[in-house]
C-alpha cells in the first residue's frame, strides 16, 4: 500500500483521534488478570492492540469488542489464565511483546512470543537480562531478537533494577513481573519515561509506590480489581494533525480528547519552543489520565536544540516532528535520541533518508539528527513498513513543489486505523495506491 499526496495547502477542522496504543495494551494485561468484568470505551481498534486482545482470549479470557470502541473483559484473576495452543503472535508490537513477557514469566506454564518482520529485529535482551535476574526462565533467538520463549520457572522473586536506558516499555515489563514475584520489584529510571502503567495499577487497586526516579510494586496475590473506563485519543497519533495545521499555509484544528498526560506531551513543549501556536482547551480527567482538547494554527516555525529531558517524553513523535523541523527556519538539532535506532524502524535512517529524498539538508547523527529547514521538493520515500515514518511523510505533501510518494504503508492500521479518511477530512489531498 502507497500513499500520494500533492498539493496540499489547507488544513482545517475538528476531529477526534483513535484511543491511547500504550493505554490500550495495558488496559487488556490487567483487566485480563482482574477479579471482574472491566468496560473500556475508546479502546484503540489497531493491529498492536487487538494481538494483544487476541493472545489474551488464547489463554481462555473472554473478551468482547471493540464495538465502537466498547472492549469488554471477563477477568479470569492473577492465577486463571490457561496454556495457550500454540505461539502468542504479538504483530508489530514492541509494547505488547515486552509487557507480555513480563507477565508470562509468572505463569505456570510455558509460552513462545512471536512477531512480525520488523519486531522479529528488535532488541529484546533489556527485558530478559533483568527477567532472569527474577528467575524467569526466558530465552531468544540469534541476537536476543523474538521468538521469545518462556518455560514455567521456579518462583520469581523481586529485584531492584537500575534501568539502562529510558524505556516505558521495560519498565513496565518488571512491574507486570512483579505482580507475581515474592517480595518488592523495583525500577529505577534514568530519565521519566511515560506513567500509564503506574496510573493503571493504582486504578485496579495495586499501587505502586514512587521515591523520586524509582518505582515499587509489592508482589503476592492481592487481586486486581476490575474496572471501567473511557481511554484518552493517543498524543502520538493526535501528531499528525497536529503538525499538518502547523505547517500548512492555512491551517486550523481543534483535535478533540486528547490524552496530555505530563509524561507524554513532549511534542508540544518542542513544537512550542519552536514557535508553535498550540492551545490546550477544555482540560479534564479520564479514567486514571488528563485530558484535553487540542487547538493548533499555522505557525511561521524555527529551528532548536531539542532539550534532551524532553526525548523521553515525545519518543514516538520524532518522525512529525523532523517533517515540522524541516518546514523550519534554521537549523533542528534533536541529540540524545538513540532509542530512536530501535524502534518499528531505525527512525534516525528513515527519516534522514526521507528527508533527503524530497530534498531537505539534514545529517544523520548517532543519537539523533540534524535538520535544516527549507524548500521541499516532491519524491520518493521508503517508510520501511513503519507507521509513523509513514505518517509523517504524508505530511510534506503540505509544503513539498511536487507530489510526495510513500511506499509500505500498510502499518499504519496498527496505531491509527482510519488515518487517510481522518485526514482527507482535514482537507489533505491523499490518496492510496
Ligand atoms: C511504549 C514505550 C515506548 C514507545 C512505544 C510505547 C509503551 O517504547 O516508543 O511506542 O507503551 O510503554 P520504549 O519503552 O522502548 O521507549
Amino acid at each position: 500500500m502507497e500513499f500520494r499526496v500533492d498539493n496540499g495547502r489547507a488544513i482545517s477542522g475538528r476531529c477526534r483521534v483513535p484511543g491511547d496504543k500504550s493505554i490500550s495494551h495495558r488496559a487488556v494485561m490487567l483487566a485480563a488478570l482482574a477479579d471482574g468484568e472491566s468496560r473500556f470505551e475508546g479502546f484503540l481498534a489497531g493491529a498492536d492492540t487487538l494481538a494483544t486482545a487476541a493472545a489474551f482470549r488464547a489463554m481462555g479470557v473472554a473478551i468482547d469488542g471493540p464495538h465502537e470502541g466498547v472492549l469488554t473483559v471477563r477477568g479470569v484473576g492473577l492465577g486463571g489464565l490457561r496454556p495457550p495452543a500454540g505461539p502468542l503472535d504479538m504483530g508489530n508490537a514492541g509494547t505488547g511483546m515486552r509487557l507480555l513477557a513480563g507477565l508470562m514469566a509468572g505463569q505456570p506454564f510455558g509460552v513462545t512470543l512471536v512477531g512480525d518482520a520488523s519486531l522479529s529485529r528488535r532488541p529484546m535482551r533489556r527485558v530478559m537480562a533483568p527477567l532472569r535476574q527474577m528467575g524467569a526462565d526466558i530465552t531468544a533467538a540469534e541476537g536476543d531478537t523474538p521468538p521469545l520463549t518462556l518455560r514455567p520457572a521456579a518462583d520469581l522473586r523481586g529485584i531492584d533494577y537500575v534501568l539502562p536506558m529510558a524505556s516505558a516499555q521495560v519498565k513496565s515489563c518488571l512491574l507486570l513481573a512483579g505482580l507475581y514475584a515474592g517480595g518488592r520489584t523495583c525500577v529505577t529510571e534514568p530519565a521519566p519515561t511515560r506513567d500509564h502503567t503506574e496510573r493503571m495499577l493504582a486504578a485496579f487497586g495495586r499501587p505502586v509506590q514512587r521515591d523520586g526516579a524509582r518505582v515499587c510494586i509489592e508482589g503476592g496475590r492481592e487481586p486486581l480489581r476490575a474496572v471501567r473506563f473511557a481511554i484518552p485519543g493517543d498524543i502520538s497519533s493526535a501528531a499528525f494533525p497536529l503538525v499538518a495545521a502547523l505547517i500548512a499555509a492555512h491551517g486550523e484544528v481543534l483535535i478533540e480528547n486528547v490524552g496530555i498526560n505530563p509524561t507524554r506531551t513532549g511534542i508540544l513543549d518542542i513544537l512550542r519552543a519552536m514557535g508553535a501556536d498550540i492551545a490546550l482547551e477544555n482540560p479534564r480527567e479520564a479514567g486514571a489520565e488528563p485530558v484535553a482538547d487540542i487547538r493548533a494554527r499555522s505557525s511561521a516555525l524555527r529551528g532548536i536544540h531539542v532539550p534532551e529531558h524532553l526525548v523521553p517524553l515525545a519518543i514516538d513523535e520524532f518522525p512529525a516532528i523532523a517533517v515540522a523541523a524541516a518546514c523550519a527556519q534554521g537549523e533542528t538539532l534533536i541529540t540524545g535520541a538513540e532509542e530512536l535506532r530501535v524502534k518499528e524502524s531505525d527512525r534516525i535512517a528513515a527519516i534522514a533518508n526521507g528527508l533527503a529524498a524530497l530534498g531537505v539538508a539534514v545529517q544523520a547523527l548517532p543519537d539523533g539528527l540534524r535538520i535544516t529547514g527549507g524548500d521541499m521538493r516532491g519524491g520518493v520515500v521508503d517508510s520501511h513498513g513503519d507507521h509513523r515514518i509513514a505518517m509523517a511523510f504524508s505530511l510534506a505533501g503540505l509544503r513539498a513543489t511536487g507530489p510526495v510518494h510513500i511506499r509500505d504503508c500498510i502499518n499504519v492500521g496498527t496505531s491509527f486505523p482510519g488515518y487517510v479518511e481522518l485526514m482527507r477530512g482535514l482537507g489533505l489531498p491523499i490518496e492510496v495506491a
